[in-house]
């Protein structure tokens, strides 16, 4: 924490730091002071974007001052030191992560799951501590990696896993990377010499969506969940790319102080976990201080646990429920610790988002690419208010790591916003009747033997004419994350194909419209419907077309990115490899991918017969940004009720602004939508414009003609366009 006249004095400094470069430091000495400063106000901006989301400099200006402090310690590498913001990433492999022996060991927690266990719990702790009305802290209960943190003389010099609770790997290294852990802290100041931290490393539900979307373009398997995102990550041998992982770190309990009288944190004047918290808060951690309320009785405990169960949702972590801890740390050694768990906290597990069901088959799906994927029909079960009868199982090795069968009782999962998995089966119920699951041969489409490249865990039918990739294909074109064609779902896409209208992608362009409105199910408001969601298909963004051809490992995401090179999509037939890899993100795997796709006159047939059947290949100049918003940040949260907030985001940087997900002194408005977030607060504190939906549309109105005519918004679905027109 830094008092405001600190913030001011960095502030200042960083201003007048970014007028140097490395020719201007003529002596050591300079050198050294600099180099000093610069960490200091590294440090500041890195807790200002990471641990408050809310920076207050430019990401340009942030990466000149990194860079200076980098080129100091170029030439003069003697001045580096272990903390420096520079040496977060370390270079080379780490071999294996070293087994160490916890400072004090990591233990569980107690599990309750209503009412009447908090009750009991409450019971138990008045009756040790002869307490009427005892206070309890009450944080959320992170889903994502424990880890052990240990500073000496305010350094960090151990982050390690759990293990087995006695044991951990040390994985510092991979810690030292995550922006939100500080590589030091001003322990000495509370008279602190060794200090065990423990925390969770997590990675944002939004991030998790990102990694996976990325890693299916790029034929990996998906993680299960945030939670499996984040250990997998913190246990990768390459520094570097645990650092691109975006994994953050909440540290929510000092386990072990020494030096600190009578080697626990009494005697100071840190008496309540709360207190113990917020020094933490204040050396800099990200801790879960705001998140957290200090209850009177365990009725108020109650309450806050279900405020949090209700909005667990709209949190930007993964959290499975909340801790509850007595707050009075005096209290504690009272009641002392079972071998499992301390007798002082309890966790609140929220209601289950699993369930037991029995797969009754296994069936094989082609991808559009070909890839061979088993999905488990399930007996129909409810998880978290949503019916799963179905349920991906990967790949034959997921199937082989878990001993998956026909037949088995399986857990299933299904967590936020992520797809269901199979957490384990439940081998005790076994019968003996379970059959095991059979890869096939060959393509249950087309009948093509399957082939297994070496380097992939998928089996790929790689006859490109194969029905159930030519369906899906179709059918990813026109989906929402490509070309965005209403009414051409993947159902409609495979009666087209099987009754020959829809063989190729321009297929789509050429419908017999007069036929279709014969098809059973099908009329002229239908036809007329479908016909006009395809004419407004023709406009859509050159990323969209991109991403509708279907090049392996070019999803959305890279696609958009491509986008911003070119001017339109043939031209990149005139890429190579060379050009390509210099787009950032784009390695040589997406990059040859992307050369051979442009080197097949197959495909380059289908972009110009959709160019001649008029979709626009070229950006138009509704693309080449309007500048009404130009320099306006707009922050979006809750739901808006006229569109997606993706459309409601796109539209506005059509018109120049620029979109961001979290709120700070550079937001220009934050558009309010339904059961908004915590951003609706910080925005009110900033003094930010608060535009509530009608506000915003009416902000937008003049450009888009689609509200012209419609009055009052409210309540108003409206066909928002993607560009203005
Ligand atoms: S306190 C000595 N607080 O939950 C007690 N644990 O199921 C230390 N966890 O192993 C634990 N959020 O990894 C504590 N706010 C929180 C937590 C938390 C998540 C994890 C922790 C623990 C597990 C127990």
């Amino acid at each position: 924490m830094y008092t405001p006249q600190e913030e001011k004095k960095l502030i200042e400094e960083s201003k007048k730091l970014l007028n140097i470069s490395i020719k201007d430091i003529k002596d050591k000495q300079t050198a050294k002071e600099l180099a000093h400063k610069l960490r200091d106000i590294i440090n500041y901006h890195d807790w200002r974007y990471y641990v408050l989301a809310n920076p207050v400099i430019s990401d340009y200006e942030y990466d000149k001052l990194f860079k200076l402090l980098k080129d100091i310690e170029q030439k003069y590498p003697e001045l580096i030191t272990p903390d420096s913001p520079t040496q977060r990433v370390a270079s080379g492999l780490t071999k294996e992560f070293p087994q160490v022996k916890h400072l004090s060991p990591m233990l569980s927690l107690e599990n309750s799951y209503n009412e009447e266990d908090l009750k009991e719990f409450d019971k138990r702790v008045r009756e040790i501590t002869g307490i009427e009305i005892v206070e309890y802290s009450v944080e959320p209960k992170f889903d994502g990696a424990g880890i052990a943190l240990v500073y000496e003389n305010d350094l960090l010099v151990r982050g390690a896993t759990r293990g087995d609770g006695i044991v951990g790997e040390d994985i510092t290294p991979n810690i030292k990377t995550i922006k939100t852990i500080p590589l030091s802290a001003n322990f000495s100041k509370y008279g602190i010499k060794t200090i065990e931290i423990r925390g969770e490393v997590l990675m944002r539900k939004d991030v998790f969506k990102k990694l996976n979307e990325k890693r299916l373009e790029e034929g990996l398997p998906p993680f299960a969940n945030p939670r499996n995102a984040a250990a997998g990550s913190l246990r990768l041998q390459n520094p570097k790319e645990v650092a691109k992982r975006k994994l953050e770190a909440f540290v929510y309990q000092i386990t072990y102080a020494v030096d600190f009288k009578d080697n626990n944190l009494l005697g100071t004047k840190i008496k309540t976990h709360y207190d113990s918290i917020k020094m933490l808060y204040e050396l800099g951690f990200r801790t879960p201080l705001k998140e957290m309320k200090v209850c009177k009785g365990i009725q108020e405990v109650i309450e806050y646990c279900k405020e949090w169960e209700e909005k667990r949702d709209s949190y930007p972590y993964e959290i499975d429920g909340m801790v509850i801890k007595v707050n009075d740390l005096s209290l504690h050694e009272k009641l002392g610790f079972t071998s499992h768990h301390p007798r002082w906290a309890i966790a609140y597990k929220f209601k289950a988002r699993q369930a037991t069901t029995k797969i009754i088959d296994v069936v094989f799906q082609v991808g559009r690419t070909g890839a061979v994927t088993p999905v488990a029909k399930l007996e129909p079960v409810e998880i978290g208010g949503v019916i799963v009868s179905s349920v991906s199982l990967i790949n034959e090795e997921f199937i082989k790591e878990k001993d998956i069968r026909i037949g088995d009782l399986v857990l299933i999962e299904r967590a936020g916003d992520v797809i269901p998995y199979v957490v384990k089966v439940i081998k005790e119920a076994r019968t003996g009747k379970e059959r095991p699951i059979v890869f096939p041969k060959n393509c249950p489409s087309c009948g093509s033997p399957l082939v297994k490249p070496p380097d992939e865990a998928v089996y790929r039918c790689i006859n490109i004419n194969c029905p159930a990739q030519v369906v899906e294909r179709i059918a990813y074109f026109a989906s929402k994350d490509a070309m965005d064609i209403r009414g051409l779902g993947k159902s409609i896409v495979k009666r087209f194909y099987e009754l020959g209208f829809l063989r190729k992608i321009p297929d789509i362009y050429r419908l017999p419209y007069d036929k279709i409105k014969h098809l059973e199910g099908w009329g002229e408001k239908s036809v007329e419907n479908l016909k006009k969601s395809i004419e407004e298909s023709k406009n859509r963004p050159i990323y969209r077309l991109i991403t509708g051809l279907s090049i392996r490992y070019v999803g959305k995401v890279t696609a958009k990115k491509l986008s911003e090179y070119i001017n339109c999509v043939e031209e990149l037939k005139n890429w190579s490899t060379e050009d390509l890899e210099k787009i950032p993100d784009v390695g040589y795997v997406v990059a040859k991918s992307i050369y051979d796709f442009f080197h097949n006159e197959e495909n380059l047939k289908t972009i110009y017969e959709l160019k001649e059947l008029g979709v626009k290949t070229c950006k138009q100049h509704k693309e080449t940004k309007l500048s009404v918003f130009e320099g306006k940040t707009f922050v979006f949260t809750g739901t808006l009720k006229c569109c997606s907030r993706e459309k409601a985001q796109e539209l506005i940087e059509s018109l120049g602004g620029h979109t961001t997900n979290s709120v700070s002194k550079k937001t220009d408005y934050l558009v309010v939508g339904e059961n908004p977030g915590s951003k609706l607060e910080k925005a009110k504190k900033l003094g930010i414009n608060i535009l509530d939906e009608n506000q915003f549309l009416n902000l937008i109105k003049p450009y888009v003609k689609e509200l012209e005519n419609l009055g009052n918004y409210e309540d108003k679905k409206i066909d928002l366009p993607l560009f203005r027109n």
